[in-house]
């Protein structure tokens, strides 16, 4: 029987990481975006991940619930919903009723978390909060019970294809701590940079739920084979930031 070398054990590390791929449309081809979505589709990916942007909270302007509308037509997967906007309590109901599955709002923007998190529950949906690179974990320790899905910015929110924070690794690993003191189940999501490059370590930090924009969705490689190449990377020993 062959002897465990470093790269064996690393290999078989990775190879135990497990993880949802929601690919973001934000970088998709919205004249084809019923296509985009069935490519993601049918490459594996899990979720489809939609970055709301209002030009306030965030520099951006990206699209609202008419586009959450489209892509529910066009596939079964869940759809994930990013609200990167300023007083999302206006707004969840448009966005359930459009079909999103699972609503996210950022910490930044909710003056009552509590009862933010709680209207979206009513609605239907699954409540989730994201927590800006420079926003502390701290914030939401209080509600963590509340929580189905944390999500930690890897970039500064506001546009694709930026590249990863790489003190967001500590941070994810402090959020699996605090889930597992506490006993949450939640889903821990992260988004902004993530590629081959470092997947591996990001679902090795304990996130269970990766947001891929433009890994997935760019000019150089079809969408399987970006699925495929970040799956692979899983299965890889670990390289990249730490
Ligand atoms: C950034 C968005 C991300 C973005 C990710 O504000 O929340 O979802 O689409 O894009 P990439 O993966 O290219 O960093
Ligand atoms: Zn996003």
């Amino acid at each position: 029987m062959l002897e465990n070398s470093p790269v064996t054990e690393a290999r078989q590390r990775a190879a135990a990481l497990r993880c949802l791929i929601a690919p973001s449309i934000l970088t998709a081809d919205l004249g084809r975006l019923a296509e985009e979505i069935q490519l993601a589709e049918a490459a594996g990916a899990d979720r489809i991940h939609l970055d709301i942007m209002d030009g306030q909270f965030v520099p951006n302007i990206s699209f609202g619930w008419l586009i959450v509308e489209a892509v529910r037509a066009a596939t079964s997967l869940p759809l994930d919903v990013h609200l990167m906007i300023v007083q999302p309590d206006r707004y969840v109901s448009d966005f359930v009723r459009a079909g999103a599955n699972h609503l996210t709002v950022h910490q930044e923007t909710c003056s009552h978390l509590d009862r933010q998190l709680a209207q979206i529950k009513e609605l239907g949906a699954t409540a989730g909060v994201a927590l800006n690179p420079a926003t502390s974990l701290t914030t939401i320790e209080d509600v963590i019970d509340d929580l189905d899905l944390l999500l930690i910015m890897s970039v500064n929110p506001g546009f694709g294809g930026q590249s990863f924070i790489s003190h967001s690794l500590d941070k994810l690993r402090r959020a699996r701590a605090l889930f597992e003191a506490q006993g949450s189940k939640a889903e821990l999501e992260v988004d902004g940079g993530i590629n081959e490059s470092t997947i591996a370590s990001v679902v090795e930090a304990g996130a269970t739920m990766c947001v891929t924009g433009s890994a997935v969705y760019n000019r150089h490689r079809s969408v399987a084979d970006s699925v495929r190449a970040l799956r692979a990377a899983l299965d890889a020993p670990l390289v990249g930031p730490s």
